[in-house]
């Protein structure tokens, strides 16, 4: 497939999203190439994978800067030294800054484990997303693709998909079907900037056919 895009992934830890998308890759579904992975944490498995891969990596974390601004700059120059035109977070535990968001504006995407804007926000990551739907009795579930803004699990959706929360399910369980269709879609929301399907009009994200 013709590579149209060059992705800068954000990880902070294991990157089986990140995983998932080199091999919709590697499996022809994907007009993009990881041209960069950025992790805040030194001992990241996404680190290790982009060594096993040969793609270009960095740990980057904002704690080893004293001043944020020089951090920024400094996830800027790398990402333009490494081409990168498209940003995922896959699992990064970090807000995006704004001098990262405005250069790339509507080009941030997140993937989040369930149905925005129920379970999200500031502290609900991992388990606690899983915890949340099965303590609140919902009985959907799924994964949001979304735009990145400045607040946490807000910007505008690109892709839904809803999957049936069990009765017998635990945390444990729900988290595991969610991360299989996590990784089943996010490379199709990616492939949608690919194609240039994408136009976002006042916040809200519309797919041309
Ligand atoms: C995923 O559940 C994703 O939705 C959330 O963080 C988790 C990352 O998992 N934002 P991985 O590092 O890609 O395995």
């Amino acid at each position: 497939m013709e590579i149209k895009l060059t992705l800068g992934v954000f990880a902070s830890g294991n990157g089986s999203n990140c995983k998932a998308i080199q091999k919709a890759i590697d499996d022809g579904k994907l007009g993009a190439r990881i041209g960069l992975i950025i992790s805040n944490t030194r001992e990241a498995g996404v680190l290790r994978f982009a060594k096993e891969r040969n793609i270009p990596s960095a740990y980057l974390s904002s704690s080893e800067f004293s001043r944020i601004e020089d951090f920024h700059s400094k996830v800027l120059a790398t990402l333009q030294e490494n081409s990168v035109d498209f940003i995922i977070l896959a699992g990064y535990m970090k807000k995006v800054g704004h001098p990262i968001l405005d250069v790339y504006r509507n080009r941030v995407l997140n993937i989040h484990p369930a149905l925005l804007p129920a379970f999200g926000g500031k502290g609900l990551y991992g388990e606690k997303v899983h915890a949340a739907v099965l303590a609140y009795g919902a009985k959907i579930s799924g994964v949001t693709i979304h735009l990145v803004d400045s607040e946490y699990d807000h910007g505008a959706v690109v892709m839904q998909r809803a999957i049936d929360v069990k009765s017998e399910d635990t945390a444990e369980t729900l988290a595991e079907r969610v991360l299989e269709l996590e990784h089943e879609t996010y490379h199709k929301a990616i492939q949608l900037f690919v194609e240039d399907k994408v136009q976002v009009i006042d916040r809200i994200v519309r797919i041309k056919p």
